[in-house]
């Protein structure tokens, strides 16, 4: 049957042709991205607990020369979780990985929270770790999409409210905004709770890049956390600066959310009061002020469980300061923020 159309269309021989080539390029692109996918899914973590990160060079040396320059968000993270692998236990990196993921994620940084948290699947977590520490690892991921989903929802409830002008609809948006933020509080306090021997064993491969410097795949680049401080009463002093020097730590979608609610400066807060303060709308609003602060006392109570020597003078973190003289300053500026707001007079 082929054979005839070919014949009697010569022309759609080529398309068919064409078409054939096309799949089996297909084919051999997601052949090889699968392989990569089982790599970075049983060896990596195998290979590093023994110690062997030589054996991931070898293997990205001898496989990443077919993969495809593609923009696919999990080939990227692949490629990343070798990178950081190789770069955090002292491995030289191969140039064609260097160069591939530079092309990729235009210049850097290579593993970032979005990717680590949003892009990583649940059914198929990416740990560097096994066993008892590759399943805290991946419980870490998940309490931070869980945070993530939960955060957005919330966010987008504001949003529509800050829509309204009529201050019932403007209360119906906010409808289960307490139950949707919950996850911050409770996932906080969840992993405050982790064996510190576990978190130490994935933390090191979360540090900031010790060849090119990218700050790592940390919580402070929660996008969920700053949009919902920012649509509930605005930005704190520091913010402008941190997001023009860090602002290719976050992903495209989630830096124009949160630079559009900074240039925008509605608040819930301003909407709450220019609507003569609903009572609904005042509830809300105390909820989530008393959620943020809540959320960064939990939040420094599992920096100092966990890893409490970067609370010491001079103990850095990704934010490239001491970290706990940074999350300190943040929870003062929240805090401040919480009692600055303006009270309803009777
Ligand atoms: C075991 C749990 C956690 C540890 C040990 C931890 C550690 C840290 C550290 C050391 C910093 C300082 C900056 C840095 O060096 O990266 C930081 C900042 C931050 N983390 Fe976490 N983190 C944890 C859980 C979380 C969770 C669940 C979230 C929620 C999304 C989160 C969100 C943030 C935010 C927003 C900042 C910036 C500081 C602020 O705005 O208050 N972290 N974290």
């Amino acid at each position: 049957m082929f054979a005839l159309v070919t014949l009697a269309f010569p022309e759609s021989f080529c398309f068919f042709k064409g078409l054939a080539k096309k799949i089996c390029r297909q084919e051999k692109t997601q052949g090889d991205t699968m392989e990569l996918q089982r790599f970075v899914l049983e060896m990596l973590p195998q290979l590093l607990e023994c110690g062997n990160a030589a054996a991931i060079a070898v293997w990205a040396r001898e496989h990443l020369q077919q993969l495809p320059a593609s923009r696919d968000e999990l080939t990227v993270l692949d490629l990343s979780m070798i990178e950081t692998s190789l770069a955090h236990s002292g491995v030289p990196i191969p140039a064609s990985l260097t160069s591939l993921l530079m092309n990729l994620t235009n210049g850097g940084p290579f593993l970032t929270y979005h990717q680590l948290v949003m892009v990583n699947p649940a059914q198929a977590t990416r740990c560097f770790t096994r066993g008892p520490s590759g399943e805290a690892e991946r419980a870490f991921y998940l309490a931070h999409k869980e945070i993530e989903h939960g955060l957005a929802m919330a966010c987008a409830k504001i949003m529509k409210a800050l829509g309204h002008t009529d201050p019932q609809q403007a209360c119906n948006a906010l409808h289960g905004i307490e139950h949707d933020t919950s996850v911050l509080i409770e996932n906080t306090r969840h992993l405050a709770g982790m064996n510190p021997e576990h978190f130490a064993a994935f933390r090191g491969y979360l540090a900031s890049h010790p060849v090119h410097g990218f700050p790592g795949p940390s919580g402070l680049f929660s996008p969920g956390v700053y949009l919902l401080e920012l649509l509930l009463r605005g930005p704190q002093s520091t913010w402008p600066q941190f997001f023009a020097n860090r602002g290719t730590c976050f992903d495209n979608e989630s830096l124009r959310s949160i630079t559009g609610a900074m240039e925008d400066g509605h608040t819930l807060t301003a909407h709450m009061i220019s609507l003569d303060w609903p009572p609904r709308m005042h509830e809300v609003v105390r909820f989530l002020e008393t959620l943020l602060d809540s959320f960064r006392g939990h939040h420094y109570k599992a920096v100092r469980k966990q890893i409490p020597q970067a609370l010491t003078p001079g103990g850095t973190g990704t934010a490239g300061e001491s970290a706990g003289q940074f999350l300190r300053d943040r929870m003062r500026e929240s805090k401040a923020s919480h009692r600055n707001q303006p009270t309803k007079r009777e």
